[in-house]
């Protein structure tokens, strides 16, 4: 079994505030990480914020304000986000801590003196949005950035380049060979292609044209090119040494088992990030997984467009008390790894159909019924092994094979499909009935096998919605902290579970209208 399990997000830049797309990333990764936390002993999961380089020099600039201040203020909103959205991140790292720095500068230092890094005299087409050069068949027929849709600036400067070449047989290699490196499985071809042309990369920026960066130890002419600097923090961050002493956080986490990023990204990661690792001596990431991009009523988000929603204003607008709505929903907006959509109307639909009608509802009339046929108590003859601790336990087995995959939206409907089973079941056997005709035996055992499969139900989905699932437990008197593997058949005893009052539902339907409200 697996001792140590880490998990990364992307690190975002710090030029705006946190908007539901950042938020996206980091509610998956946090559901991975919780889910593994019922699975393996120690988790780690680093998330921050990437603070230097000109965009952000640039937008400070035009704040009239010092880029420290600006990056300070900022990550601060990206950290209050995150609290808000419950994101149960272990570590912050800022590219601006000193230690980071430090250790970034070493790292160019040992990639210099070994030959890694060369200097080099250069033009090219800078793009400030993806904070890279570019080459003129990356651009689209108008000579833009086909991310951002701008012109990239010829830059001419003397750089120092990093042997991105050295290393692309090796790369080919590793994605060929290990199958999870890049996934989902579709995207490795993606980045396949992208080899075939690579060339070595620019590292470094004259500080004369780049002021906002990390300075280059033995040339203080120079600042370090924002996906050195930025890469690095996966390492930095556990306590990597360049001379081999690392940390014990280092020593139990690295490699990482999950490197969660945007598609727009998984280059720098899969290429990059790779060859980086490779010149240092150190093992790659076993799984580099790249989720794609949520768009506001199926446009881009923008703040040119003005579509840009902050995770706060869906939490206000709602009134909701807790995030795991939200979690829930983004959690469900996209199949692995494709795109996916917020709109006011689906959000309401989802939450509403699966949290309140199907899963809240459902422990609700169960509890509702224990309580008005037994007065809340568990008879010894209701519990008895049933069919539904089958189907549990093979949901269970393949939940957990979703997220060895980083399936989180496969992985929520499977535990779903298991709510619906129970619903069936309960409808099916109709317990109403079977006390009418005063078979109260057979009408215990149903809820009683409804609340058991309950528990279960509860320690599955509280990755997604961590506040919901503690009222779930509560009131089925369970520990939410279980593994996996503590999971019995029988999780409920006999004896009096619960009271009139005890009863709460867990999630309240969304009744309000964001979309009237804001249009
Ligand atoms: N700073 C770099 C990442 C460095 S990682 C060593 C960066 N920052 S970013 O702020 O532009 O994006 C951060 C993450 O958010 C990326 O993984 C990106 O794909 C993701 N997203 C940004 N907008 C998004 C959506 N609209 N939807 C989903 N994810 C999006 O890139």
């Amino acid at each position: 079994m697996m001792e140590n399990f880490y998990i990364t997000t992307a690190i975002d830049y710090v030029n705006g505030a946190p908007h539901i797309g950042h938020a996206y990333e980091k509610i998956y990764t946090d559901i991975i990480f919780r889910h593994f936390k019922k699975r393996i002993p120690e988790c780690f999961f680093l998330t921050g914020t990437d603070e230097h380089g000109i965009k952000i020099q640039k937008t400070a600039k035009t704040l009239g304000i010092n880029p420290q201040e600006m990056c300070d203020i900022n990550s601060k909103k990206f950290q209050d986000a995150w609290k808000l959205l419950n994101i149960e991140y272990s570590k912050f790292i800022r590219t601006t801590d000193d230690y980071h720095k430090t250790i970034v500068q070493e790292i160019f230092e040992k990639l210099l003196n070994q030959g890694d890094i060369y200097k080099h005299s250069y033009t090219g087409l800078y793009c400030s949005g993806c904070e890279t050069f570019l080459n003129a068949k990356d651009l689209d027929e108008n000579g833009n950035c086909p991310i951002h849709g701008k012109k990239p600036e010829s830059v001419s400067e003397e750089n120092y380049f990093f042997k991105l070449t050295k290393y692309k047989d090796r790369i080919i290699e590793h994605i060929k060979k290990n199958r999870s490196f890049i996934l989902p499985e579709f995207r490795a071809n993606e980045v396949l292609n992208q080899l075939e042309n690579i060339e070595d990369i620019s590292v470094s920026r004259a500080k004369t044209n780049v002021e906002w960066g990390i300075e280059v130890k033995s040339d203080p002419s120079q600042v370090i090119y924002v996906w050195i600097d930025a890469l690095s923090n996966y390492i930095t961050a556990l306590g990597y040494d360049v001379n081999g002493n690392h940390s014990e956080n280092f020593k139990k986490f690295w490699p990482a088992n999950f490197q969660i990023i945007g598609k727009d990204i998984l280059k720098f990661h899969s290429i990059y990030w790779s060859a980086i690792l490779m010149a240092l001596g150190l093992e790659l990431p076993k799984t580099i997984y790249a989720h794609g991009w949520i768009t506001i009523d199926q446009n881009k988000m923008s703040k040119s467009t003005g579509n840009v929603i902050a995770p706060k204003a869906v939490m206000d607008e709602y009134e909701l008390t807790n995030p795991d709505a939200l979690r829930y929903f983004m959690a469900t907006a996209a199949a692995n790894g494709k795109d996916g959509n917020y709109s006011d109307v689906d959000f309401k639909e989802k939450v509403n159909a699966d949290l309140a009608n199907n899963m809240g509802n459902l422990l609700n009339r169960t509890l509702n019924m224990l309580v008005k046929y037994f007065d809340g108590e568990i008879k010894d003859d209701f519990i008895s092994d049933n069919e539904l601790n089958n189907k549990a336990k093979n949901i269970i087995r393949q939940v957990q094979l979703y997220f060895d995959i980083a399936d989180v939206s496969s992985a929520a409907n499977t535990i779903i499909s298991l709510v619906d089973e129970a619903n069936k079941y309960v409808n099916d056997s109709a317990p109403w009935t079977l006390a009418k005709e005063e078979k109260m035996v057979e009408c215990g055992k149903v809820l009683y096998d409804v609340l058991n499969l309950m528990t279960k139900i509860t320690l599955l989905i509280e990755p997604y919605c961590p506040e919901i699932a503690k009222l779930m437990a509560n009131q089925l008197k369970l520990d939410i902290n279980l593994k996996y593997t503590d999971i019995q058949p029988n999780m409920i005893k006999s004896g009096k579970l619960i009271s009139k009052e005890e009863i709460t539902p867990v999630f309240l339907r969304l009744d309000s209208s964001f979309a009237t409200n804001k249009k």
